[in-house]
């Protein structure tokens, strides 16, 4: 199977200095590209900025911004037969990024923004018979606001991920996940190492394609 994947936080800059960006460090996506490439599957990995080694056999292409996530994304996307974004998109960028560092007497108290695309939307009419996967990383009531995203982004299968905990999500190297399907009552993970759950993942996949091609 061909899969594309991304991870890691983007970068919003300001100036050539300063960006908007998140937590994320991009583990759980490298998991599911070392995992991917281990079961012997064509992996492309789409990595924001991160201090991770490349999987073996993994072809990383490296962005910064939201949208260049999406230029690549997109570009890629017509050779894969699924997509798993577990990358952190930064939902909002700056409305202008200055050329030269802002010095304190030019900035205001008031940073100006507009939205990002949402790439897994943005992609949706191109998804023809692809497997989509998403990732959802929340605090509150993760399985509630997972399944809206589930629906909303015409997900084939939403990672849950309740990142409230100490011992899962950002920096930490287990997770502890809820998958959440369409059609399907939803399946809690124990609490695992992030390559154990990128090897359910996979499985997964694998497991959704057979299904697919025979239909
Ligand atoms: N995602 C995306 N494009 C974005 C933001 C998120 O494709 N601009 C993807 C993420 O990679 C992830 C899924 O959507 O697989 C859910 O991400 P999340 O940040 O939880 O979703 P949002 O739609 O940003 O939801 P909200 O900010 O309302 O929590």
């Amino acid at each position: 199977m061909k899969i594309l994947i991304t991870a890691g936080p983007t970068r919003e800059f300001l100036d050539p200095v300063r960006f908007l960006s998140n937590r994320s460090t991009g583990k759980m996506g490298f998991a599911v590209a070392t995992a991917a490439a281990e079961a012997g599957h064509s992996v492309t990995l789409v990595a924001g900025p991160v201090q991770l080694d490349t999987p073996n056999g993994v072809r990383r292409l490296d962005v910064v911004s939201a949208l260049e996530m999406l230029d690549t994304v997109q570009r890629e996307l017509p050779a894969h037969d699924a997509l798993v974004m577990t990358a952190a998109v930064a939902d909002w960028r700056p409305k202008r990024t200055a050329a030269e560092k802002l010095k304190k007497r030019d900035m205001s108290a008031v940073l100006e923004l507009e939205p990002n695309p949402d790439i897994l939307k943005t992609l949706l009419p191109q998804k023809g018979d692809r497997i989509f996967v998403g990732f959802a990383a929340e605090t509150g009531d993760p399985l509630a606001e997972a399944s809206r995203k589930l629906a909303a982004k015409g997900l084939d299968l939403m990672v849950a991920n309740d990142v409230s905990r100490p011992d899962a999500g950002f920096e930490v190297d287990t997770n502890l996940v809820t998958l959440l399907m369409p059609d399907n009552s939803p399946v809690p993970l124990p609490l695992l190492n992030k390559l154990e759950v990128g090897r359910i993942i996979v499985d997964w996949l694998e497991r959704k394609k057979g299904r697919t091609d025979k239909a």
